[in-house]
């Protein structure tokens, strides 16, 4: 498949005819999977545009802590300012561009480039650029920016990034005017606070480099037609995932559960993907009889979150595109998070969340804690480079999608109408 240029307009129209062919109903022709032309496209129409998933407030211990965000070109620097706030700069400096940090993760009370020493300050700002005051003295050269003027430091302060913190989750956002974060907040706080999150700590990430489109990802989790199969461990835990079976008793099962916990107090409501537009969802739901979290036999793995004494309030979960989704047990949470790396490649970090005074080896187990999800996000990372390798295949059509898979159309939908916004 030839790459598509998009910044040429009979490449434009190209794109338009390939959108044009996209059938609804049906998952998407094959340049969206494999042409690198769209992969860049993708990154400036969706990545660039979204709230983003950076990390947890506990990768921030230290008043002088950072840690990077990386996607393709670009790299944030993340890290609480003089005042503690969180905040996000472009790694990038401001003197002739060079990478200011480069360790992934460590502390740093000031940003200083290797390049030249140029210093930043946490909230960004130059503080000092080593001879650059009196170098660009107008009275010594002709080889400044402005002769005649002094060299302002104000002028040269690292780029930020939009970055808000809600229940420990950091996210940023590289567009100028970021999607509504508000909207996000109402949605997941009222579900999220009792399990004070912000309290926990990593137990344990690891990433997988998945060889797959990060819509293929998308789509593999937005349905469970392949759970039955693909997924016995998961099926055993959550009720309704098996579609070979009936609906009903799962349905029965959930009403019951969501009028429990309604009269407990406990958040009930979900969010639904009902269009295109739609790119959040939640959803709280009830384990298997017998289980009280995401563990292989049902039993409690770690302290309930947010020193709560009563587990019954089932699993809370978040689907946000496009690159965030996550499952709230009373006890530990798992978090997904994408990060494209080609057309065929992505990124996967799966991270699993315990309360911050729980000791390893005495309050958990990490095998134990993982179990059901390293071995279901393993099997669906072998479904997904499965998956891309029939598509790249000049055998490829797009087949149709099923009843069941209403999340993968929406999922694709909604992908293509991000396309087409200017
Ligand atoms: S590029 Fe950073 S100080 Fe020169
Ligand atoms: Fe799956």
């Amino acid at each position: 498949m030839d790459l598509i240029n998009v910044d040429s307009v009979s490449d434009v129209n190209e794109l338009e005819k390939l959108i044009a062919s996209r059938k609804p109903g049906f998952c998407l022709p094959q340049p969206f999977y494999t042409d690198p032309g769209i992969f860049d496209l993708d990154l400036q129409k969706v990545w660039m545009r979204y709230w983003l998933y950076a990390g947890h407030t506990s990768q921030l211990p230290e008043q002088d802590s950072y840690f990077l965000f990386r996607l393709r070109a670009e790299s944030v620097v993340v890290l609480r300012d003089e005042n503690g706030e969180v905040r996000a700069h472009a790694n990038v400096c401001t003197h002739r561009g060079s990478c200011i940090l480069t360790e992934p993760s460590g502390r740093a009370k000031n940003l200083v480039c290797p390049y030249h020493q140029w210093v930043f300050r946490r909230d960004g700002s130059l503080r000092a650029a080593k001879l650059a005051e009196s170098a660009m003295d107008p009275r010594r050269s002709g080889l400044v920016p402005d002769p005649g003027k002094a060299f302002d430091a104000s002028l040269y302060g690292l780029k930020s990034v939009h970055c808000r913190v809600l229940e420990g989750f950091i996210f940023l956002c590289f567009a100028p005017d970021p999607p509504s974060f508000d909207r996000l907040v109402d949605i997941y706080k009222p579900h999220l606070e009792m399990y004070k999150i912000a309290d926990t700590k990593i137990a344990f990430s690891k990433t997988y480099r998945v060889a797959s489109n990060w819509k293929l990802i998308g789509e593999n989790a937005r349905e469970c037609y392949h759970c039955g199969v693909g997924h016995p461990e998961y099926c055993r835990v959550i009720p309704g995932s098996n579609l070979l079976y009936s609906m009903e008793p799962f349905e029965r099962l959930r009403d019951k559960k969501l009028e429990e916990w309604a009269a407990k107090g406990i958040p009930t409501y979900g969010v639904n993907f009902e269009d295109a537009n739609d790119w959040v969802y939640c959803l709280r739901y009830p384990y298997s009889e017998g289980f009280v979290t995401e563990s292989l036999d049902g039993e409690q793995v770690a302290p309930l979150l947010g020193h709560r004494q009563d587990p019954d309030v089932g699993v809370f979960s978040i689907v946000q595109y496009p690159d965030f989704w996550l499952d709230v047990n009373p006890d530990h949470l798992t978090h997904f998070v994408l990060r494209p790396v080609s057309a065929t490649e992505t990124d996967v970090e799966m991270t699993w969340l315990v309360r911050k005074d729980a000791v390893e080896g005495k309050d958990y187990e990490v095998d134990k804690v993982i179990a059901v999800w390293r071995t279901t996000g393993e099997q669906d990372w072998r479904l997904c480079a499965d998956n891309q390798l029939g598509v790249n295949s000049r055998y490829y059509q797009p087949g149709p999608h099923t009843p069941v898979e209403a999340g993968p159309e929406q999922f694709d939908s909604w992908y293509i109408n991000e396309l087409l916004k200017p």
